[in-house]
């Protein structure tokens, strides 16, 4: 079988002069859900427009289950649902005709039924007669979501799903994803998130300046780099750490401040390591090591940047 998407030695410069994409390579198996994780400007928008053909890559190419997407550009690009970052629709059509007209714009023969099932799976069966300036946000955007499910596409482009979205309807968002993907759609999401990829995704791949710098197995990278850090500042400054806490503990996830007053306790989010900030807490208690204030924070996409980028230049 051949993988749904190959995306072989892709770069962009637009006419500016500015290169969006460098050498950009990656292969998708059917049935994946895979996120394309980058800050602004990393070039995700860029390599969904070449894959989705409003693009012109200025080297490499795309094949889509088999299908050069320049020279068999049709048939690739039947097998794609875009559902763009910026919100365009039509305000004074209504639901059902736009969903229609975008099957339609495929030269697929009209099939009610299965916009039928796309409408009631999206919630918005109730709303098919509706003007869509009448729908609320969270509303159009499941219209985006219908409309390139309109003409049954195998592969499924999310630029930004949940951007500018409540907590609501992101959950929502990501659990019509899953649900897709059991009826054998390979979704493929850019995000800033990392909460979004880590709860969906299969596999992440990291973009920065136009570079796919990694592709990894979401467990393996979060596991890798999901980090969480608890600070606590002390009644009274310690000169040292006490043996058993630093014994209890890893001396390299702990570290007490240059004056004292301060310890920091860092572990791995997930599997397990939570429940090491309770002994910890138990430990300075038994210890009688008092505790004024704490702060926690989990590392966020750009200490994962950070962490990534300064591994490359070490290399
Ligand atoms: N038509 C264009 N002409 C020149 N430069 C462009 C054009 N479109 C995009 N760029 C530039 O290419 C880079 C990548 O843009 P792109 O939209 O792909 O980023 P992105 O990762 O989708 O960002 P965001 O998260 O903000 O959506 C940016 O620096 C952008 O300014
Ligand atoms: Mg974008």
């Amino acid at each position: 079988m051949h993988p749904i998407l190959e995306i072989q030695d892709l770069s962009k410069t637009y006419a500016s002069g500015f290169q969006a994409l460098k050498r950009v390579n990656l292969t998708v198996q059917p049935g994946e859900i895979f996120a394309l994780l980058g800050p602004n400007g990393a070039g995700k928008t860029t390599l969904i427009g070449i894959v989705c053909g409003t693009v012109r890559a200025s080297t490499g190419r795309v094949v889509v289950a088999g299908h050069d997407n320049v020279s068999d550009y049709r048939a690739a690009r039947e097998l794609i649902g875009l559902v763009p970052q910026e919100l365009t629709t039509d305000a004074f059509e209504t639901v059902w005709n736009a969903v229609a007209f975008s099957r339609g714009l495929f030269g697929k023969a009209a099939n009610p039924a299965h916009l039928e099932k796309v409408l009631r799976a999206l919630s918005l069966w109730d709303k098919r007669s509706n003007k869509i300036l009448t729908l609320s946000g969270g509303m159009k955007r499941r219209l985006l979501i219908a409309k390139a499910l309109s003409h049954e596409p195998r592969i499924l482009f999310l630029d930004e799903p949940t951007a500018g979205v409540d907590v609501e309807l992101r959950r929502d968002m990501w659990q019509l994803v899953r649900e897709l993907r059991e009826t054998g759609v390979t979704v493929i999401l850019t995000t800033h998130y990392i909460e979004e990829a880590e709860q969906m995704a299969d596999r992440i791949g990291v973009i920065s300046k136009g570079e796919l710098i990694l592709v990894e197995e979401k467990t393996e990278l979060m596991h890798k780099l999901g980090r969480k850090q608890v600070t606590l500042q002390l009644q009274q400054p310690l000169a040292q750490l006490p043996p058993g806490l630093a014994d209890a503990q890893s001396q390299a996830q702990i570290a007490l401040s240059p004056d004292g007053s301060e310890l920091t306790y860092t572990y791995e989010s997930g599997a397990g390591g939570d429940g090491s900030v309770g002994a910890l807490l138990q430990s300075l208690a038994a210890a009688g090591i008092g505790i004024r204030d704490l702060q926690t924070r989990q590392s966020t996409l750009e200490d994962i940047f950070v962490s990534l980028v300064s591994e490359r230049s070490a290399a």
